[in-house]
């Protein structure tokens, strides 16, 4: 009868509950009935792969879950290479991970998962799974229920092993990919993981497994913050060599390591040009080259947005002689560079003028990547017959402070700052022998008032833009990351951060050395229009430099100016004032750049400012694994605009308005700019 059918069942089900599971398990899951569908989720409640899952989601799978049997040792589940089908659980037994070219690189026991790799990356299984001991038992999930499933999920972690220490760290991402939307109609989920943490060799591999060529996954954004970072935790030399035995192993990656390394070169232009490891590593292998070099892919640009800019410009031509002075105006850079058109490259010669105590002077040309303690000082010492081992090199600013420049710094000529000299010193002579009047410069009115605002605002803007554009990515790198680790020099980030004091002591400058005070007036006005239209040109890096330098004492003590000034243009100063306000973290700035539609200037000491805090706040290895999850931090905020021209619409004069925009001579040193401002409007009694 069925009470004695129940009961039976009950005893049944005390008696072998692993039985009743199994049972019901075996059937096919539109068959199975409440009551057993209840029973599957009493028991994949405990399975340990599950147990990151949602209640909501074991329920799911118990509808969907079957169950798969393998008798004899040695049975293979499914081979590398294989389509991926399905993703399986162990319920009891022990299988073996083999990888081509490692052998066995791990066992997965009692409630551990695989087979998940090439379902979410849509691509082939990553290894091949051979059971490891007899009567094996799995629950077995086939792949459209697998990603409907875990679409739902929120977070999940997976951690491969090899010879019982992680590997990799891989992690759910519900995020869409940098570069779109478009991803998510290419793979078969928006499920995706991202890679955590890894060995480098092992982020390597997973890259190279999945990207796929030109289409933008995930995977391609890995790949690309892997490029730009991996200097920080391995290099070329290996990186090289790893790539090479890939290529040559010819398996499943090769297509992936002639992408990865046409996609270095795009990224990292000159710098992959220039680098020696890199090309003594393209020059082993023929055919690597050949099949390089004869791949179509190396003629696109790359793909729009993030890197477009530094892809375009594929720096493989030899190194330029570049004039480069210090301690005068930039006048004396060719044009090229002076107009920002072109980035400066480690191996560009340099010439540095060199001060000696009694204030005459001696050049050296050297490139810029010159280090004080072994080039610089020893060239100039040579000149002057000194030993260098005596000297050092020492800046003097313009406001007559003075340091010592570290005996392993590069990129000199850029790093130091506006209107600064250098002096070649022994521990007992000092540079505050210099004479005060020699090292401020004689600037004069440039009678700015009478040029167009529009234009003006133009040619900063697009300087501006040049500027930025010049800066490889890797510079924002070596200069959080500890500039001197690297080969390589910050040369266009310290442009930029000078040109940022330039336009900050402009507005001080040209208003201080104005006499009259109609003019005056009229300048400060010029000014804060210039500021409306570079803010308009969403140019935030000229707009706050221009608006600090309105703000700056000499310029804000000047009460006969600002009473003169229509109260209009006093409202707008309020407005931005706003924004510069740097509390809790430029909460207005940055609420200001997310409403609107692109920055194509950030103001870039804050992206310095929080790399910075990035890098330091995070380390670089986690239990030595390489700590992806932070490169990919580090990396979102530099997102730099397109071209400026088809935006901004000018007359485009060149000439006098543009040799202002991109020279505009500036006195940085405070107290003289006090004493100007006194003098035009003398303190109030
Ligand atoms: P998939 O590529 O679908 O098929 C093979 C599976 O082996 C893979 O997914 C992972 O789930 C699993 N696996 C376990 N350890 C490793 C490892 N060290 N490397 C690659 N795959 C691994």
């Amino acid at each position: 009868s069925e009470e004695e059918l129940v009961s039976a069942l009950a005893d049944l089900k005390r008696k072998s509950p692993d039985a009743m599971f199994r049972s019901a398990l075996r059937k096919l899951p539109e068959h199975r009935t409440a009551t057993e569908l209840e029973m599957i989720y009493d028991e994949i409640l405990h399975i340990n792969a599950l147990k990151e899952l949602s209640n909501e989601i074991k329920k799911q799978l118990t509808k969907v879950i079957q169950f798969e049997f393998h008798q004899q040792v040695g049975t293979t589940l499914f081979h590398q290479g294989d389509e991926g089908r399905s993703w399986y659980v162990i319920l009891s037994g022990v299988v073996d991970v083999l990888i081509h070219g490692k052998g066995v690189v791990c066992s997965l026991h009692e409630g551990d998962d695989f087979g998940n790799l090439a379902i979410v990356n849509d691509a082939p299984r990553a290894a091949t799974i051979v059971t490891a001991q007899p009567n094996c038992q799995f629950l077995r999930v086939e792949k459209f229920d697998f990603v409907k499933i875990l679409n739902e999920v929120e977070a999940k972690t997976d951690r491969l092993k090899e010879h019982g220490k992680d590997v990799l760290i891989l992690e759910k991402n519900s995020l869409k990919s940098r570069s779109g939307s478009m991803a998510d109609t290419l793979t078969p989920s928006n499920y995706k993981y991202s890679i955590a943490r890894g060995t480098v060799d092992k982020i390597l591999e997973h890259i190279l497994r999945y990207i796929q060529p030109w289409v933008l996954t995930g995977m391609e954004d890995s790949m690309e913050d892997f490029i730009i970072t991996y200097k920080l935790f391995t290099d070329s030399k290996h990186l090289c060599e790893y790539l090479l035995k890939q290529y040559r192993a010819g398996d499943s990656l090769k297509k992936g390591v002639v992408y990865f390394v046409v996609r270095w070169s795009h990224i990292h232009t000159y710098i992959f040009h220039e680098d020696p490891d890199i090309q003594s590593f393209l020059k082993v292998d023929t055919n690597f080259i050949k099949h390089i070099s004869e791949n179509p892919m190396v003629a696109v640009s790359g793909k729009p947005g993030l890197l477009n800019r530094r892809s375009s410009n594929n720096g493989t031509s030899g190194a330029s002689q570049v004039v480069l002075t210090v301690g005068t105006s930039v006048q004396r850079y060719p044009m090229s560079k002076q107009n920002g058109a072109e980035p400066i490259h480690d191996s560009d010669k340099v010439l540095l003028k060199i001060y000696d105590w009694n204030n005459t002077y001696t050049t050296v040309k050297l490139p810029i990547s010159a280090t004080v303690s072994f080039q610089i000082i020893a060239a100039a010492c040579e000149k002057l017959s000194n030993s260098p081992s005596d000297f050092k090199l020492v800046e003097l600013h313009e406001n007559h402070d003075t340091n010592e420049i570290p005996k392993r710094q590069t990129s000199v000529a850029t790093a130091v700052s506006l209107n600064s000299r250098l002096y070649l010193t022994t521990t007992g002579d000092h540079p505050y022998l210099v004479n005060k009047q020699s090292a401020s410069k004689t600037i004069e009115a440039s009678h700015m008032e009478t040029v167009s605002s529009l234009e003006i605002a133009y040619h900063l803007c697009k300087h501006n833009w040049n500027l930025m554009n010049n800066i490889h990515i890797l510079e924002f790198l070596f200069k959080t990351c500890g500039g001197h680790k690297f080969k390589w020099t910050t040369s266009n980030l310290n442009v930029m951060a000078r040109r940022f004091n330039q336009l900050a002591y402009w507005p001080p400058t040209e208003i201080c050395l104005c006499a009259n005070i109609n003019k005056r007036v009229q300048l400060l006005r010029k000014f804060i229009k210039w500021d409306t239209y570079l803010k308009m040109y969403h140019d935030m890096f000229g707009f706050m430099a221009v608006m600090i330098g309105i703000g700056n004492q000499a310029v804000s003590r000047l009460h006969d100016t600002w009473d003169k000034l229509p109260s209009k243009y006093r409202k707008m100063v309020q407005g931005f004032e706003g924004i510069l306000d740097p509390s809790r973290n430029h909460r207005n700035y940055r609420l200001f750049v997310a409403s609107t539609e692109s920055t194509r200037i950030p103001y870039f000491p804050l992206i310095m400012k929080d790399l910075t805090f990035m890098q330091e706040g995070n380390d670089t290895f986690k239990d030595d694994l390489v700590n992806f999850e932070k490169m990919v931090i580090t990396l979102l905020d530099i997102n730099v605009t397109t071209s400026v021209d088809n935006l901004l619409e000018t007359t485009k004069t060149a000439g006098t308005t543009k040799k202002y925009a991109i020279t505009c001579p500036v006195i940085t040193n405070q107290v003289v700019l006090n004493e100007m401002s006194n003098t035009v409007e003398p303190k109030r009694t």
